[in-house]
C-alpha cells in the first residue's frame, strides 16, 4: 500500500472494529472482533472494558499491519457507542468494574426520584436531554453508590470516568491524556448545550466528582498522539465523535434539514439544526452534533433502543432464523404480515415515548402464523419506529423531505423498501453503508490537515447512493399503522 491512510477504530456496542481509508473514502481494510455483553439481572447490561481495550488494540494492529506500518497512517480517528461509562484508575489504568452500557436501565428509580423532586425541567432546559436511565449521568452516580472500589477511588483521587472514547484515548496514549469529545459529552447529562466545560449545577445534581470527569475537546484537530509504544510509532489521533454523530457526518447531512436514521444496534436519526440550540417539545433529544474550533453545530435526535439487537434476538436466542439476511428472503416470500405486529421494547421504549420499564409483544398470533410473519412484522417494527419518530419530529417543526439511511441493517433492501413506502418518503442508502466509520474519517481527515472543511471532506470521500421511492397504497399504510399504534397502547 502506497497511500498515506487514515485508521479508524469504531467501537459499537456489540463488536469493534478497526477501518483503513484512502484520501477518497475507500475502504482499503477492516478488522473486527465481537464483544462479551454481559446481563447480570434484567435491564442490566455490562461491558468489560479491559476486552473492549485489548481487542480494539487487536484490530487496530492488524490494521497497522495491512498499512504497512504505522507510518503509513496519517491519522486515527475514532467513534463509538456512546453514554456507556467505564470507570477505571488513573494510576494503575485498569477499570475498576465493569462498564454500564447505554442499554442499562438500572438507574430508573433514581431518574423517577429526580422527576418527583421537580429536576426534569431544568435538566431538559440544560442538557437537551431527559430523565432517562439511557444517558451516563445517573450511571456513573450508580457507580459511586454501589461499588465500592470506583468510591474509593474517588475519595483518593484515583477515579477516571469517561464515555468510551475517553477510555480509548488513555489507554492509546498510555495514560498520558484524558479527554473526551463535545459530542460524547453531550450524552452524559453533566454539560449544558451551549456550555463550554461540565456544569456545576448538574455535576452536582448528579453527585459526579468533576474531578473524575476528562476535559472536553473539539471532534476534529491534533486531540492526541499514542504513546510510541502503542502501535509502533506514534500516531496522530485527529478526529472524534459519538458513532450517530460520526454517521450524520459520514451521510453528509452537514446543513440545517438534512437528516439521517442508522440502523445498528439501535436506531437513531439525527437532523441536522445548525449553530442554534434546538429544543423540542415533543421529547425529542436536543444534542452537540460536533464542535470545530470550539464552535458547536447541533442536531435533534430521535433514539430508538431497539433494531438490529431484535433480529440478533430472533437468531441467537428464539432460534427463529439462521442469519440476519434470511429476514430478507423471509419478508419477501408471503404477501403481508398476516395481522402479527412485533413492538420491539425489550429494553424498554426511547423516543418518542421514553417507558423504561415498557417490554415487547407480539401481538396477532394465529395458527397460521409462521416464521415468516414474525420475521417480517420484526423488519416492518423499524419502518414504525421510524415513523413515530417522523411524525414527532414534524410535530417540533423539522419535518423531513428525505431520509437518509445507513448502518448494517439497511443493508436489507425490503426494510429499507418498507420505510420509503411506510413514511411516503424518498429514502436513500450510500452504496457503502457504514457511515459511521467513513464520518470519524472525514472528521480525522479534517483534523490532519487533509481537508480544510467537514464539507470538502464530504465531497472527497462519499460514494454513489441508492433511493428508495415510496409505492405502498394509502389503505395499506393506514391498515398497518392502526395495528401498530393498538399494539403500542398495549405494551
Ligand atoms: O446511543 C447509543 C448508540 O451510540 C449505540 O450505537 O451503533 O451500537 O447501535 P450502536
Amino acid at each position: 500500500m502506497t497511500e498515506t491512510s487514515i485508521l479508524v477504530l469504531d467501537e459499537g456496542t456489540t463488536s469493534t472494529r478497526a477501518m483503513l481509508f484512502g484520501r477518497d473514502g475507500a475502504l482499503h481494510g477492516v478488522a473486527q472482533e465481537e464483544l462479551d455483553q454481559y446481563y447480570p439481572q434484567s435491564g442490566r447490561v455490562e461491558h468489560d472494558a479491559g476486552e473492549i481495550w485489548a481487542k480494539t488494540l487487536k484490530c487496530a494492529q492488524a490494521m497497522v499491519d495491512r498499512a504497512g506500518g504505522a507510518g503509513n497512517i496519517a491519522a486515527i480517528g475514532i467513534t463509538n457507542q456512546r453514554e456507556t461509562v467505564v470507570a477505571w484508575d488513573n494510576s494503575t489504568g485498569e477499570p475498576l468494574t465493569r462498564a454500564i452500557v447505554w442499554q442499562d436501565r438500572r438507574t430508573t428509580p433514581f431518574c423517577a426520584e429526580l422527576k418527583g423532586a421537580g429536576h426534569e425541567s431544568l435538566v431538559r432546559k440544560k442538557t437537551g436531554l431527559l430523565l432517562d436511565p439511557y444517558f451516563s449521568g445517573t450511571k456513573m452516580r450508580w457507580m459511586l453508590d454501589n461499588v465500592v472500589e470506583v468510591r474509593d477511588a474517588a475519595e483518593r483521587g484515583r477515579l477516571a470516568f469517561g464515555t468510551i472514547e475517553s477510555w480509548l484515548i488513555w489507554k492509546l496514549t498510555g495514560g498520558n491524556t484524558h479527554i473526551c469529545d463535545a459530542s460524547n459529552a453531550s450524552r452524559t447529562l453533566l454539560i449544558a448545550l451551549d456550555g463550554a466545560g461540565w456544569d456545576n449545577e448538574l455535576c452536582d445534581l448528579f453527585g459526579v466528582p468533576r474531578a473524575a470527569l476528562p476535559k472536553i475537546v473539539d471532534c476534529a484537530g491534533q486531540l492526541a498522539s499514542t504513546a510510541p509504544d502503542i502501535l509502533g510509532c506514534s500516531i496522530p489521533i485527529c478526529g472524534m465523535a459519538g458513532d450517530q454523530q460520526a454517521a450524520t457526518i459520514g451521510q453528509g447531512c452537514l446543513s440545517p434539514g438534512d437528516t439521517k436514521a442508522t440502523y445498528g444496534t439501535g436506531a437513531f436519526v439525527l437532523g441536522n439544526t445548525g449553530k442554534s440550540v434546538p429544543r423540542s417539545e415533543n421529547r425529542m433529544l436536543a444534542t452537540v452534533l460536533y464542535q470545530l474550533d470550539g464552535e458547536r453545530c447541533y442536531a435533534l435526535e430521535g433514539a430508538v433502543f431497539v433494531a438490529g439487537s431484535l433480529i440478533k434476538y430472533l437468531r441467537d436466542t428464539l432460534g427463529l432464523i439462521e442469519s440476519a439476511e434470511e429476514t430478507e428472503e423471509l419478508a419477501s416470500s408471503i404477501p403481508d404480515n398476516g395481522g402479527v405486529v412485533v413492538v420491539p421494547a425489550l429494553s424498554g421504549l426511547g423516543a418518542p415515548h421514553w417507558l423504561p420499564e415498557a417490554r415487547g409483544i407480539i401481538s396477532g398470533l394465529g395458527f397460521d402464523t409462521g416464521r415468516a410473519h414474525i420475521a417480517r412484522a420484526s423488519l416492518e417494527s423499524m419502518a414504525h419506529q421510524t415513523r413515530d419518530l417522523a411524525n414527532a419530529f414534524a410535530a417540533d417543526d423539522a419535518a423531513w423531505t428525505s431520509l437518509r439511511i445507513d448502518g448494517g441493517m439497511a443493508q436489507n433492501s425490503w426494510m429499507a423498501q418498507d420505510i420509503a413506502d411506510l413514511l411516503g418518503l424518498p429514502v436513500t442508502r450510500p452504496a457503502f453503508v457504514e457511515t459511521t466509520a467513513l464520518g470519524a474519517a472525514m472528521l480525522a481527515a479534517v483534523g490532519c490537515g487533509w481537508h480544510a472543511s467537514l464539507a470538502e471532506a464530504v465531497l472527497a470521500m462519499i460514494g454513489e447512493t441508492q433511493t428508495f421511492e415510496p409505492a405502498m397504497e394509502d389503505s395499506v399504510r393506514s391498515q398497518r399503522i392502526a395495528r401498530w399504534d393498538a399494539a403500542l397502547a398495549k405494551v
